[in-house]
């Protein structure tokens, strides 16, 4: 079954909306559009004349034995004009080139910013070489668009126009009908033909897509693939989706043959008979051989633009069959909106789950009515098995995601009333699986705060026990850590991101299962660091180890998206529940 977006009828608001869309970013420059209008004008003004002066020096030429010096000013004049439209053309496009990359510029900075906007599960769910793909053409197709809607379609009409006027003025209607009628034949057979071909067009751009796609994933998954021996699976995967893309390519481009053929028969066709009435009206005595000339002139460049637009009209069609999937990720609804709340959070707010109702996207649910008060300043732990919901918590925190009832409140606020970038601003988390931008152990520790000092860079350093490491590396701080990070051990990750989550200085702290990657020695460094980094502020530490979390105000045991269990190491022991349980697992 193909999709929706792959008929017809879903196209149309595409096009207008895309059309619209561009219009302020054609005003943001309104003189070069302007005198790149001028150059337009006055070049097909030049256009329009040049092939006067042809006409007069070749009807002064005739019957003369001599150059004179009349026809040679004639055909100077005439080159001038044809020069001239050239340099007016060049001198358009430069001035509007400005205009077309302000627009790239907007768009890719308005799309990137959407893209962050919109939930964590459209970024699980996307396809990053896909994706950039379809930016990539998007913008260019834009540009494009721009350009052609404004010194093509539009103005290469009024030309014809204007020489079906000539035409008839000077040598009669019938001269003005063919001339009329080819360009209708020719833009009516255009247009379904292009409409015809536009299923391909998409077809290619959704088959390059998906082949990037692939390539993008399997790279990201370097070390996977070679695990596992499939480099050749891998290949296999890329050559079926390229052969897919170069089989949609052939089909575009037979479509194209068939059109380029269909438009190059009404143009010759055309041409022939024109110039067969004008020979008739020449030897008839109706018409100099000048105005002979001047018609096969002027159908010259008539036709060159008529085809011009053919050739931009199916481009735009296709840009459009581009943009679209561009624009589609602009039009994707920003799910997760903040509130107006700027509620001061600090070390001494609570967060408190009431009644919490979450599942995630086409799942069962996860929590059913979760209720917990995480107490202002307080250290609280959450332990329970794998796949309980623990790390879900953080993220409802932070609100990638939001609980469908129920209410989490920060202040007493709904959090979901209160600003987002406020709400993420009074929170840091060292998570679960850290990823590093690939950049150097600098800017990825500066990342938890760009504007934070050098002092702080190293106190930061310090609490994290990152020194030891930056010793043993000949560049220090400017290491690069590779791809995601990756250059460093698990251990080392979770150090980094300890440091940028301290820089960061919140009033909340997240720690989960903050230290699961590291040795016992360097585990307890890190426990100890924590202990000073909870002071003063509310933390949550999600951890597996149950000697990590012992000294906890508040221990939450969850089970399958429920608290089973609450209380400090204590009360929970003496409980002889689940935590009993686990602590006499864990402590042998
Ligand atoms: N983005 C997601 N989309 C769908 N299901 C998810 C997603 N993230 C986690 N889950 C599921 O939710 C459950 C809880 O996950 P999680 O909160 O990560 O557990 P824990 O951190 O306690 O190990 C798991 O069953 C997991 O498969
Ligand atoms: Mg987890």
């Amino acid at each position: 079954m193909r999709p929706s977006r792959f008929n017809d009828h879903a196209n149309t608001p595409v096009s207008f909306q895309v059309v619209k869309q561009v219009i302020p970013y054609l005003l943001e420059f309104k003189w070069r559009v302007a005198i790149a209008l001028l150059c337009l004008v006055a070049a097909k003004g030049a256009n329009l004349t040049a092939p006067f002066f042809l006409k007069d020096a070749v009807d002064s030429l005739s019957g003369t034995e001599q150059l004179l010096a009349v026809p040679v000013a004639l055909l100077v004049a005439y080159a001038l004009f044809r020069f001239s439209n050239t340099l007016l053309g060049e001198i358009r496009d430069t001035l509007f080139g400005r205009v077309t990359e302000r627009a790239v510029r907007r768009l890719s900075l308005k799309v990137f910013n959407h893209l962050h906007q919109l939930e964590l599960n459209y970024h699980l769910n996307r396809k990053t070489g896909s994706l950039s793909r379809d930016i990539e053409r998007g913008t260019s197709g834009v540009s494009f668009l721009m350009r052609f809607m404004v010194f093509n379609i539009v103005p290469t009409l009024i030309e014809i126009l204007f020489m079906a006027g000539i035409l008839l003025i000077n040598y009669g209607w019938q001269y003005a009908l063919v001339v009329l009628a080819a360009v209708t034949a020719y833009g009516g057979y255009s247009v379904k033909a292009t409409s015809l071909r536009t299923r391909f067009v998409r077809e290619t751009a959704q088959a390059d897509s998906k082949s990037n796609g692939i390539a993008i994933d399997a790279l990201l998954n370097y070390e996977t693939v070679k695990y596992f021996n499939n480099e050749g699976y891998e290949s296999q995967r890329l050559d079926a989706a390229q052969a897919k893309l170069e089989k949609a390519k052939a089909k575009n481009r037979l479509t194209l043959f068939g059109l380029n053929v269909g438009q190059s028969f009404i143009i010759a066709a055309t041409s022939g008979l024109m110039l067969l009435m004008a020979a008739n009206d020449v030897t008839n005595g109706v018409m100099t051989i000048g105005d002979f000339v001047l018609i096969n002139a002027f159908l010259m460049q008539l036709f060159a633009p008529l085809n011009f637009l053919g050739f931009v009209y199916r481009e735009i069609r296709g840009a459009l069959a581009n943009i679209e999937h561009m624009f589609g990720v602009l039009a994707t609804k920003v799910t997760i909106n903040g509130g107006e709340a700027k509620p001061k959070i600090s070390a001494n707010s609570d967060i408190i789950f009431e009644g919490v109702g979450f599942h995630y996207p086409n799942k069962p649910a996860l929590f059913t009515d979760l209720t917990m008060t995480i107490g202002g300043g307080s250290k609280v732990a959450i332990v329970g098995s794998s796949g309980s919901g623990k790390s879900t918590l953080a993220k409802l925190l932070f609100r990638f995601y939001d609980n469908q009832t129920g209410q989490i409140s920060f202040a007493g606020i709904n959090s979901k009333s209160i600003d987002l970038e406020h709400l993420r601003q009074s929170m840091a988390i060292v998570p679960q699986d850290i990823a590093l931008f690939n950049a150097t152990l600098r800017d990825n520790i500066l990342y938890g705060r760009p504007s934070a000092t050098e002092q702080e860079l190293q106190q930061a350093i310090g609490h994290a026990y990152l020194q030891p490491l930056l010793e043993r590396l000949p560049e220090g701080l400017e290491t690069q850590v590779g791809e995601r990070g990756m250059k460093l051990s698990g251990g080392e990750r979770q150090r980094v991101a300890i440091a940028r989550a301290l820089l960061k200085d919140p009033a909340i702290l997240i720690f989960d299962e903050a230290t699961s990657a590291l040795d016992s020695h360097s585990e307890s460094q890190i426990l100890t660091a924590m202990q000073d980094l909870q002071r003063g502020r509310t933390s949550i530490t999600i951890a597996h180890r149950l000697s990590t979390i012992k000294d906890s105000d508040n221990i939450f045991v969850m089970e399958q998206g429920q608290i089973i269990e609450q209380g400090n190491h204590q009360q929970l022991l003496a409980n002889k529940g689940k935590y009993f349980e686990l602590w006499a697992q864990q402590e042998g």
